[in-house]
């Protein structure tokens, strides 16, 4: 499946979402997020100021990565929540291209920066976000229980 297709995530696709949530991170996602977040149509406003969008990268009910962030209009904020790809279709620009996405995405809604939390460990992650332009800011002790978060940032020019 070699779909580069970039759009929002549809109730189809919640399977394969939570495949890959759940063989991607140690603490995965709860279910009902990706289900709220597909039941929104990819936009869930949490409230007047701050919604969450959801973008999936693949084919109808097979998704190969996912994106999902916040956007602040207050001030003019983004903050990306979730970031993954399948682990056989890693290491090819899909996260990269997903990142991108996102970015775009937050600077044709007028935002000007954007911040994510990552482990300190997660170097194929910390590499991605510094060659997007990406830079460490800040740590979070304990963010994780037992590892710290580095906190990445970036103002879009
Ligand atoms: C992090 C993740 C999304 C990257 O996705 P991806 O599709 O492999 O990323 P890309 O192919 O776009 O890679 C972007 C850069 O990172 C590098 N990279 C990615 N995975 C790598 C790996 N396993 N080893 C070495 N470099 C790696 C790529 O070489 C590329 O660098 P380059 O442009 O200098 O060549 C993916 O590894 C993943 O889903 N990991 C598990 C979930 C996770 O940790 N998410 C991030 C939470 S903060």
């Amino acid at each position: 499946m070699t779909s580069s297709k970039i759009r929002a995530i549809h109730l189809d696709d919640l399977e394969s979402v939570i495949e890959i949530e759940q063989s991607s991170f140690p603490k995965p996602w709860d279910e009902s997020i990706f289900f709220h977040l597909a039941l929104s149509g990819g936009r869930y406003p949490v409230d007047e100021d701050t919604v969450v969008i959801m973008n999936v990268l693949g084919n109808k009910g097979c998704v190969i990565g996912y994106i999902v962030w916040e956007e602040y209009k207050e001030d003019n904020h983004g903050h990306i929540l979730n970031l993954a790809v399948h682990s056989e279709y890693r290491q090819q620009g899909r996260g990269q291209k997903l990142l991108s996405y996102a970015f775009s995405s937050m600077k044709s809604s007028g935002l000007e920066t954007c911040e994510l939390e990552v482990r300190e460990s997660n170097h194929w992650a910390r590499h991605l976000y510094e060659n997007a332009g990406m830079m460490a800011v800040d740590r979070r002790v304990g963010y994780y229980d037992s590892e710290d978060a580095i906190i990445y940032a970036i103002t879009f020019s």
